[in-house]
């Protein structure tokens, strides 16, 4: 009988620190049955050799072909699941008309289970074929629907935190989109919750509720109130969109005459289990607010350049304690990779710091200091999403979970440019983070269970 239930051997990758990261060249990685990391042995290590003399040759032995590497799964901290409905469409007008004109007009089809359930089977896998093997999803306003996402990540082996989304002001929401009121909004949210509580012991990677009024202008006081009340009581995650555009910020200002932050807190939705997505109009006060209750950013850097009118200081909030993610924001971001989102993490700080406007003196241009390195922006798109969640996952390291993507570097259709066999692996990892295609996806693993493969 073997000891563990997989062994790997190859060469990973894995975030070190927030700007570091550590190559294993070579290793084995010893997974047990509860799908973790048990052991991580290096190749000079004395146990090496007799580990791989005894799983040789068995099924439970999974050796790297030459060009192929091991990374963290990714950690999408922000994606409105029913939005892949219109991924890559519909980005031509601001935030506010763009949810009147297009985005809730397609949620309030999800009341049609038939509807929401092909859009909900597609989107999980094409995550998971990207490499995304934990994500934080908004649903809809819709309970049923918003379980069957939970249902449909539970069936395809990801790791998904689920929002039924609350929208519960007759004022701001359309009169076919939103929540019959208040009361029946936090009914069906502590409803939602107990079944996705349930739900997860059927699970081995988990699945999670998330508490998740949409934004501040699309709830009531009361509604809010209700909802931080039940987060604590049932300790679950919070999500909602906070200080995102010039029109969302100044539209909190406006009510409460304080910014976004000071008002979710008060209404006990800030907690150590809170991820706030944009967050980019955040002051000082509220960086250090965010930083007091452990409350995370989703940084969500290419719908960011569609909606936000500003770009995030990551730099300037992490030196400040906040812990950031990376999010893909579908649909304002149109794309399902976090890789695509992690070159633009990269190209947005260093037009932030260069600033763009010519008619400016270049030192009047950018912000000093803003540049993030690509490094840096896969932290953001693995560890950093898990040390967001506090779970054990976004590492390749002893004691996290085995979530790993198998990346194929000479895959045949999307070949990278690696011309000699004994290239820098810091190179490599570079030229993955900026060149790798669904098509070099070659599998991807959630807790020890391989849930993709082509
Ligand atoms: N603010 C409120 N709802 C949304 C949404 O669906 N997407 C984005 N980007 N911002 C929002
Ligand atoms: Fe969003």
């Amino acid at each position: 009988m073997n000891q563990y239930m997989h062994l790997f051997q190859g060469t990973a990758f894995s975030s070190k620190s927030p700007k570091e990261i550590q190559i294993l060249k070579d290793y084995l990685f010893c997974i047990n049955t509860d799908g973790m990391i048990e052991k991580i042995i290096a190749p000079e290590d004395a146990d090496y050799q007799p580990l791989l003399d005894t799983y040789q040759g068995t099924n439970n032995f999974h050796q790297l072909a030459e060009g192929q590497y091991f990374l963290p799964g990714f950690v999408d901290l922000h994606v409105h699941a029913p939005q892949w409905a219109q991924s890559g469409t519909a980005l031509d007008i601001p935030l506010y008309d763009w949810l009147n004109t297009y985005t809730f007009p397609l949620e309030s089809k999800f009341s049609d289970l038939d509807f929401a359930k092909k859009v909900y089977d597609d989107v999980v896998s094409t995550l998971l074929a990207n490499g995304t093997t934990t994500a934080l999803y908004f649903a809809t306003v819709h309970k049923e629907a918003s379980l069957l996402l939970a249902e449909i990540c539970a069936t395809k082996g990801q790791r998904g935190l689920v929002g039924k989304v609350v929208m519960d002001d007759p004022e701001q929401n359309p009169e076919n989109y939103r929540d019959a009121d208040t009361p029946t909004a936090l009914a069906d949210t502590e409803e939602f919750i107990i079944a996705v509580q349930e739900l997860a012991k059927s699970t081995k990677q988990g699945v999670y509720p998330v508490v998740t009024p949409r934004f501040i202008p699309s709830c009531t006081d009361e509604g809010l109130q209700g909802l931080g009340a039940l987060a604590a009581k049932y300790d679950t995650y919070v999500q909602s969109h906070c200080s995102e555009s010039d029109w969302a910020h100044g539209y909190v200002q406006d009510r409460y005459n304080k910014n976004d932050a000071f008002a979710l807190h008060d209404f006990g939705l800030l907690r150590d289990k809170s991820v706030m997505a944009h967050s980019n109009f955040l002051d000082d006060q509220d960086v250090d607010l965010f930083a007091q209750t452990g409350t995370a950013i989703a940084h969500c850097p290419i719908s960011n350049a569609y909606f936000a009118n500003s770009v995030i200081p990551v730099a300037h909030f992490q030196s400040k304690g906040v812990e950031i993610g990376l999010g893909s924001d579908i649909s304002g971001g149109f794309s399902p990779s976090l890789f695509d989102n992690i070159r633009q993490a990269v190209m947005s700080s260093r037009m932030l710091e260069d600033g763009v406007n010519p008619s400016l003196s270049a030192q009047d241009r950018g912000v000093p200091g803003s540049r993030i390195t690509i490094h840096e922006a896969f932290y953001l798109a693995t560890a950093g999403g898990g040390e967001s969640l506090s779970l054990p996952i976004g590492r390749i390291q002893e004691n996290y979970v085995w979530d790993v993507q198998i990346i194929d570097t000479k895959c045949p259709s999307a070949k990278l440019p690696i011309f000699n066999d004994n290239e820098d692996l810091d190179d490599v990892f570079q030229k993955m983070m900026y060149l790798v295609r669904p098509e070099n996806i070659r599998e991807v693993w959630v807790q020890g269970d391989k849930v993709h493969s082509r």
